[in-house]
């Protein structure tokens, strides 16, 4: 059993409160990602749960155990961090083996881990080279195979691959999701401000703002059912496109046909829920940018009553700058109320 529960865990810097009561259940073998904008306290909880970070209320237990006092070597987890910090003058494998040297492990059973280690990360070629003879990726893969070594029951990572480029940080990533598969019953937690990463690799991913959980969820259920519209605009690539509604229309007096929608709202939509048309439609306005990725085309256009927003076309399609184009709902749409909370059960009720 090595899951890993947060209850009601808060952290205070003297009078600064910067994780405001955090409550997460991640079950054993899970891969779970925290994701939020820089300075939202992903950090923070994940040094907290490996114990580099005193706790100021709370309680994280690993593996069934409360470990709030227990020292970071004794908590059964290994940390991954973004900046690899390896020796420079050790060679890879004594990179990998120096922290279960130091902790007196007997010399045959650190090379059989640093071999292990080595074997699944793809490093057996480069044990004798010193980090500077290693490409970025590679050292990061050093840095992951530190924790390796340590048979943690937990793997925390923090943005391990923001300092690649982007060719490498795709390549790192999927090595990283190989890696989950590989150690199939360890628990990992995954920190990182980038959707894109959160979507690909999680079982299961936690979005945080400003110290709070502000959904949990599996990558599609966030994708298709934010309870609110911080998780609305943060998941997914482009952005959800939003329009003010006042009772049920839209700022150039337009009606579109969504249940729930009095008061005060917004109304969500994503750039595939909008579908070009000829005449009437739902939404009109004007092509500022067209973006052209071969598998799709991304027209950004401005509302006449001057709202950006971006819809999606099939490949191939030709537009330029300047055009108009008009658009009708066809695809989900989403519905907050004046406090930004999804109100999913109310659209629910009404269509059913
Ligand atoms: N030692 C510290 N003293 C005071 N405030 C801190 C300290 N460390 C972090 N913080 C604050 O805690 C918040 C969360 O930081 P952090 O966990 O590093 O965010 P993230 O990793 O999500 O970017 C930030 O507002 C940061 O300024
Ligand atoms: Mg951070």
């Amino acid at each position: 059993m090595s899951g890993v529960i947060l209850n009601n865990v808060k952290k205070r810097y003297g009078a600064v409160e910067v994780i405001k009561g955090v409550d997460i259940e991640i079950g054993e073998g899970e891969f779970c990602v925290f994701v939020g904008p820089s300075g939202c306290g992903k950090s923070t909880l994940l040094r907290m749960i490996a114990g580099l970070e005193e706790i100021s209320s709370g309680d994280v237990q690993i593996g069934g155990r409360r470990v709030n006092d227990l020292d970071p070597k004794d908590r059964g987890a290994a940390m991954v961090f973004q900046t690899y910090a390896l020796y420079p003058h050790m060679d890879v494998a004594r990179n990998m083996g120096f922290g279960l040297s130091m902790n007196g492990w007997p010399r045959d059973e650190v090379d059989r881990r640093v071999n292990e280690a080595a074997r699944i990360l793809q490093l057996e070629p480069y044990l004798d080279r010193k980090p500077r003879q290693l490409s970025g990726g590679q050292r990061q893969r050093v840095a992951i195979g530190r924790a390796i070594v340590r048979d943690p029951e937990v793997f925390l990572f923090d943005e391990p691959l923001s300092n690649l480029d982007a060719e490498l940080r795709v390549a790192t990533r999927l090595e990283i999701a190989k890696l989950h598969g590989t150690l199939e019953n360890s628990t990992m937690i995954y920190v990182t401000h980038d959707q894109v990463e959160a979507m690909t690799l999680a079982d299961k991913i936690v979005v945080l703002r400003d110290g709070r959980v502000e959904q949990v969820g599996a990558p599609m259920d966030l994708y298709e059912t934010p309870d609110n519209l911080f998780v609305a605009g943060f998941i997914g690539s482009p952005k959800m496109n939003f329009m003010a509604l006042d009772n049920g229309r839209l700022p150039d007096g337009t009606a579109p046909a969504v249940p729930g929608a009095a008061g005060a709202a917004t109304l969500g939509v994503r750039s595939d829920a909008l579908r070009p048309v000829e005449s009437g439609g739902d939404v009109a306005g004007e092509i500022t940018v067209v973006e052209q990725l071969g598998d799709a085309v991304f027209a950004h256009f401005r509302t006449g009553w001057g709202q950006e927003m971006v819809a999606r076309f099939e490949p191939g399609t030709r537009l330029r700058a300047g055009e108009s184009v008009r658009f009708a709902l066809a695809g989900r749409t989403h519905l907050f109320d004046a406090e930004g909370r999804a109100l999913r059960a109310a659209a629910e009720r009404l269509t059913a």
